[in-house]
């Protein structure tokens, strides 16, 4: 208990809390009655202050020129009977006691200090107390008047009176113990500790939410992370409590830790992907490249045994197959690798202005023969030069390439290709249409997936890894631009995109 108080910080602040209360307290009742007594001793000593000079002048008796010792023991008798607060006693100028009304055993000192006395003639009337010896008790230090004896124009003497005598220390003691003392003493414990207690409960309600925040936090870190997500969401949940346009400090503690910990889980589950993906861009490259493989190795095989009686067109169209699955295998392992470089964070886009209409029209051109062989018509609508874009040349290059491709494997015969173009507010939205076979509809979603195979699929016995659909999907986002299809089965296929006008 206590060692949990001393580790937690509410425990801390608690128990330096009460041992502050405590020593301020005991300081503060202290200096209390210190200045309270220093007061009443002041008070005391100015209203007496010309009491010994009243005696000297009223009541002391001198016989032969000097103080009669017996008389004054009278005269002190007489006088304490009136008031037992006060003590006389005769001294002579070294300070020696010489006549006093009391039981000699009572008076133990012989002598006096002079300093107080002398201090007390001088003093002016502001100075404070001034404390001088008490013959019956040696050691204390009491409030005290006195005057001084004169014989023929010397200081003979003086008269010493005690203010406060034995009497009143008796009286003062038992006082002390007295119970209305003590229970005003009680009484104020109580609204001490009553208070103490309502400061802690204070400070436990304030420093609750901090006590919360390092439960969830420790609860976060308990839980740790993990390749499903899902396990982080009840630690997410606790801390979304906490505010983060509040003023309160725990809040903004609490909001900016479930941010860091939102970006840190974010960061995570992206490597955990990026590491999903290599593992299965890993199994496809090793699918994909088998059967253009195996093609290649199964013509230069044959063409090795058979080669001697094969005729010179057999032989040359045996190995112009096998370059055609190796050029094949090439391209394959070429998107791979540009897939991987455009799923890594470092891709330069380098802008510059350019005809639209003319960059389609040089891709058009290179499918051009394919398309002679397969008749099918290629077109840019319109064909307006002045269509300028801003965009990185290259990339839009293979954007084309990948989405003219598709049209023209998965267009028959007499079918027809059109990319129209039109500039609006800013923008050039592109339109890349086939008349081909469409796409199934339960697959639409899934055809800018890597490595997506749609039933409709024509792949011509070749290499096609599912691969250009996605590179063009990453190559329009570097230009944050975003792609859609639109298709009717058997009726044809558009893909749509925007890019910023020039
Ligand atoms: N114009 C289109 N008409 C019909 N289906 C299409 C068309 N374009 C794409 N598809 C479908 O979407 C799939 C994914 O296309 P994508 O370009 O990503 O891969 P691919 O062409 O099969 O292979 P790769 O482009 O890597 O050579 C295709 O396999 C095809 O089924
Ligand atoms: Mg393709």
């Amino acid at each position: 208990m206590i060692a949990s108080l001393r580790h937690s910080l509410a425990g801390r602040l608690s128990l330096a809390m009460v041992g502050l209360f405590i020593l301020f307290g005991s300081l503060a009742a202290w200096l209390l009655i210190h200045a309270s007594r220093n007061y009443e001793q002041e008070v005391t000593q100015r209203i007496h202050h010309d009491l010994a000079q009243h005696v000297v002048d009223h009541y002391l008796l001198y016989r032969d020129g000097k103080p009669d010792y017996e008389a004054a023991k009278t005269t002190f008798h007489d006088l304490m009977i009136l008031g037992a607060n006060f003590e006389f006693y005769l001294v002579n100028k070294h300070g020696n006691i010489v006549a006093f009304d009391a039981k000699p055993e009572e008076v133990q000192l012989q002598d006096i200090r002079l300093d107080p006395v002398n201090a007390f003639l001088q003093a002016s009337d502001e100075a404070g107390v001034i404390l001088g010896d008490d013959p019956k008790n040696p050691g204390r230090q009491k409030v005290f008047s006195v005057a001084p004896i004169y014989q023929m124009g010397e200081v003979y003497g003086y008269l010493y009176v005690v203010v406060g005598s034995q009497a009143r220390d008796a009286l003062e003691s038992r006082l002390w113990s007295s119970k209305m003392l003590y229970s005003s003493m009680g009484i104020l414990i109580l609204v001490a500790c009553l208070s103490l207690l309502a400061l802690l409960v204070v400070l436990r309600w304030f420093t609750r939410p901090l006590q919360q925040l390092t439960q969830q936090v420790q609860a976060v870190r308990d839980a740790g992370f993990d390749s499903s997500p899902e396990i982080q969401i009840p630690q997410l949940e606790a801390l979304r409590q906490w505010q983060g346009d509040s003023h309160n400090d725990i809040h903004i503690l609490g909001y900016t830790f479930a941010q860091a910990l939102q970006t840190l889980q974010q960061q995570y589950e992206h490597v955990v992907s990026i590491d999903d993906l290599r593992k299965e861009l890993l199994s496809h490259v090793s699918h994909d490249l088998r059967t253009p493989l195996a093609s290649l190795l199964g013509y230069l095989e044959t063409w090795e045994i058979q080669q001697s009686d094969l005729s010179p067109e057999k032989s040359s169209e045996y190995i112009s197959t096998a370059r055609r699955s190796a050029q094949k295998i090439a391209m394959l392992i070429e998107q791979l690798f540009e897939l991987a470089h455009l799923d890594g964070n470092n891709v330069q886009v380098q802008l510059e202005r350019f005809s639209i209409a003319e960059l389609v029209q040089d891709v058009l051109q290179k499918f051009s023969m394919a398309a002679e062989q397969k008749n099918i018509q290629l077109q840019v609508r319109p064909q307006d030069s002045s269509i300028l874009v801003r965009a990185d040349i290259e990339k839009m290059e293979r954007v084309f390439t990948n989405l003219v491709e598709n049209a023209l494997r998965h267009t028959p015969d007499g079918g027809s290709i059109t990319v129209r173009i039109e500039a609006s507010s800013g923008f050039v939205s592109i339109e890349v249409s086939d008349t081909g076979i469409g796409i199934p509809e339960q697959d639409i979603p899934y055809i800018f997936d890597a490595h997506f195979k749609a039933g409709n699929s024509v792949r011509e016995n070749t290499a096609h890894g599912g691969l250009g659909l996605a590179i063009t999907k990453k190559l329009l986002e570097l230009h944050a631009s975003a792609i859609s299809v639109h298709s009717q089965m058997h009726r044809g296929t558009t893909f749509r995109f925007a890019l910023p006008a020039a």
